[in-house]
């Protein structure tokens, strides 16, 4: 299994330091355009091997999209994050050229790749990829859900003051402040639903907290987080390799999906070799269909401002 990880920035060495320390792939290759960046960071990262015990071979280029040849699985990360107060619609001026650019060098090299998209907005940019790449859909993959719902059970954890290892939860809609709709009613301590634990103020906040959970990080830290979002796509990157049919929200072309066309947006998925193998459609209750609905029209009002 090879991957190609497309910006050596914040998140995307995380992930490769995720992806390498798991030790399912044979190849990394980082990709970024500042000279010497991605080198650096492979070398970096290559001599935490023998000590943190992977044989994952990792390679750094600056731009040479011939060492990406033959990728099974890129990751896109390439592209501006946000500062703090800003949303993550306020980048796709700059992230939209970046990730049409990198998405069709990667395919040039490697016709059979499956893509992840994590560049924001995300759910507007895999839509990107979608209309400007021929990939078939079940190729393209948006990375959101799964950092979202990790960032949901923290927070259920956090107020049922328990291990998050007790609980289970997930967010789906769009990968936006306003768009996540976090699965409040579904989300279960060891099988138990949550609300048996906590009142409906106390789930509100925890919805609240979710929801803001990026921008929360961006204040705090000057610049959007790395641990988490690399963790979460490396999630996907090994369920992909190791063919795990595992179950992450993620963002996927719908046609006609939850009532919804013409978008990516984060819903249940299960993810295995062929990438996004099958949405899942659960029954929402009316609140929640109302959430998603309105949260399909700020992903496809982004979408609007993408010059296709
Ligand atoms: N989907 C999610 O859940 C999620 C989570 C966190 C961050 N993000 C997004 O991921 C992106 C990266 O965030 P970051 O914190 O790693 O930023 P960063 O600035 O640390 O890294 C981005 C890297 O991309 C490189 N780059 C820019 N243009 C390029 C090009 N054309 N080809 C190759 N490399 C190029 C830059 O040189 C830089 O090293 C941002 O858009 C951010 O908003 C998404």
């Amino acid at each position: 299994m090879k991957v190609t990880i497309v910006g050596a920035g914040a998140v995307g060495a995380s992930c490769a330091e995720y992806v390498a320390i798991k030790d399912f792939a044979s190849e990394v290759v980082i990709l970024d355009i500042k000279d010497g960046l991605a080198e650096g960071k492979a070398m970096d990262l290559m001599q935490t091997a023998s000590l943190n015990g992977f044989d994952t071979k990792i390679k750094g280029t600056t731009n040479d999209y011939s060492t990406t040849a033959n990728s099974d699985v890129a990751v896109i990360t390439s592209g501006i994050p946000r500062k703090p107060g800003m949303t993550r619609e306020e980048l796709i001026g700059i992230n939209a050229g970046i990730v049409k650019e990198v998405s069709a060098n990667l395919i040039k090299h490697s016709p059979n790749v499956t893509i992840i998209v994590v560049s924001n907005p995300m759910d507007t940019m895999t839509y990107l990829v979608h209309k400007t790449t021929g990939l078939p859909k079940n190729k393209i993959i948006g990375m959101g859900g799964a950092l979202d719902s990790a960032r949901f059970k923290y927070r259920l954890s956090e107020a049922l003051d328990c291990p998050t290892s007790d609980v289970d939860g997930m967010v789906i809609g769009g990968h936006s402040d306003t768009g996540m709709v976090p699965l409040t009613r579904l989300a279960t301590r060891n099988s138990v639903p949550v609300s048996a634990f906590l009142s409906e103020e106390r789930l509100n906040k925890v919805s609240e907290d979710t929801k803001v959970g990026g921008a929360t990080l961006t204040k705090l830290l000057g610049t959007s987080a790395w641990y988490a979002p690399g963790a979460a796509v490396s999630g996907l990157v090994q369920a992909i390799a190791c063919d795990q049919k595992k179950m992450f929200p993620c963002s996927a072309m719908l046609e006609g999906e939850y009532g919804l066309n013409d978008l990516c947006i984060g819903v249940p998925a299960i993810i295995g070799k062929d990438g996004l193998e099958k949405i899942v459609e659960i029954e929402l209750d009316d609140k929640e269909k109302a959430k998603i609905k309105e949260s399909a029209e700020g992903v496809k009002k982004t979408n609007g401002l993408l010059e296709l």
